[in-house]
């Protein structure tokens, strides 16, 4: 890839169901919601003007639920982008979906107005976990989608939720020889989060359930990197495992600190304006989102150099290949510090490989106390 890559992140965020454990913006759907979609189109407007376009590396349409957008919805947004920016010829344009039926049904027509990504929301292959998680599909659903995806697209992933409370390894092997029976070329595997202000973090409270403890959540990582390693599906981010040449692009932008700009309610930018890096937010609301204007819909500024460095530790080191040792010096204008650096190489948490600074499997578990340390 030549240049400096650009992103652009599409945040659809409603829901027919909200899921009892999703954090995200998120909203129950109550109709078609168009001046939000014509909000998207001006926004595109916007940034094209804003920042001097380049081609598209990646499309991401993401939420929520953006399967919920009609394919000509789509169609329209990438029509936009192409005109506005252009796209490099291996773009990436991916979707999230949610695998019910209904959403299934319009996969061709996604691919026909232009998607060629499309990733899963799965979480599970067992109706008693899909119950409890709150989920609004089945296991054969679930399989039905994923057959369906792979009939039509050659770029698919999906997600699971693993570390649910009681499960165990013999569960959880059982659950990972289903995805891999599937031979997706790329899986995303999260643990369970409880994460504030969801109803399972009441749940949690109420003592109605507890969280699996550390260990028994590390052992089932383990387990799915081992299991998935062989299988053919490297682990090339803290939760993303693909086969090579399958890593999402887009997710790359994230993690290697390039440029990307999110559109939508609560959607994040990071673009380089006049060799500055900036950040933009947005507001969360919809309804809020829709009756402003760009730019008052983005509240953009200046990142310092110590958050551009954390950022950059931070997103750098999820990934298995690590940090680019020459960017961070240019970025911080010295070496990574040495103390912290050999004393975590020394410990088997951290190594050097290929000038790049990278944490092992040990390392990654530990990522936010070891940026932590390195920015001491
Ligand atoms: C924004 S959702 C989009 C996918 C789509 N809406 C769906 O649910 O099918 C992205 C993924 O994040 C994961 N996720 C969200 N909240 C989580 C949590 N608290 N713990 C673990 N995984 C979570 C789920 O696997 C979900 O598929
Ligand atoms: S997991 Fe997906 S479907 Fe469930 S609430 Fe979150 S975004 Fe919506």
């Amino acid at each position: 890839m030549t240049g400096n890559p650009l992103g652009l992140y599409i945040h659809w965020p409603y829901c027919t169901r909200l899921c009892p454990y999703c954090d995200f913006n998120i909203y129950r759907q109550r109709g078609k919601d168009e001046a939000l979609f014509q909000a998207l189109l001006e926004d595109i407007n916007w940034w094209a003007n804003e920042i001097v376009p380049r081609p598209l590396t990646s499309l991401s349409f993401g939420g929520g639920t953006p399967s919920l957008l009609s394919p000509e919805q789509v169609a329209q947004i990438i029509t936009l982008c192409r005109k506005k920016f252009g796209f490099i010829d291996s773009a990436e344009i991916g979707m999230e979906a949610n695998p019910t039926d209904a959403e299934a049904g319009k996969l061709q027509a996604f691919a026909d107005a232009g998607i060629n990504r499309l990733s899963l929301g799965i979480q599970s292959f067992d109706n008693d976990v899909l119950k409890f998680l709150g989920r609004n599909h089945n296991a054969r659903e679930a399989r039905r989608a994923i057959e369906k995806a792979q009939n039509i697209f050659d770029n698919t992933s999906f997600d699971l939720i693993y570390a649910t409370p009681d499960q165990t390894p013999k569960h959880w092997r059982r659950e990972l020889e289903t995805a891999l029976s599937f031979n997706t070329p790329h899986i995303s595997l999260y643990q369970l989060t409880v994460e504030p202000g969801t109803a399972f973090e009441k749940a949690v409270k109420r003592g109605t359930w507890s969280p699996l403890p550390d260990e028994k959540e590390a052992t089932l990582y383990a387990m799915a990197q081992d299991i998935c390693a062989k299988a053919g599906l490297s682990g090339y981010e803290i939760s993303n495992l693909a086969k090579p040449g399958y890593e999402s692009q887009h997710n790359k932008l994230y993690w290697l600190s390039h440029d990307f700009i999110g559109i939508g309610p609560g959607a994040h930018s990071r673009v380089t304006l006049q060799a500055q890096r900036m950040a933009a937010e947005t507001i969360l609301h919809p309804r809020d989102y829709a009756q402003e204007l760009p730019p008052q819909r983005f509240f953009m500024e200046a990142l310092t150099r110590e958050d551009q460095i954390t950022e950059f530790l931070l997103m750098g080191l999820r990934l298995k290949q690590g940090l680019d040792l020459a960017r961070y010096k240019n970025l911080a204008g010295k070496d990574l510090p040495a103390k912290p650096r050999d004393q975590l190489i020394k410990d088997g948490l951290a190594r050097i490989d290929n000038h790049h600074f990278a944490l092992t499997a040990k390392g990654r578990l530990l990522l936010n106390t070891i940026v932590l340390e390195l920015m001491d």
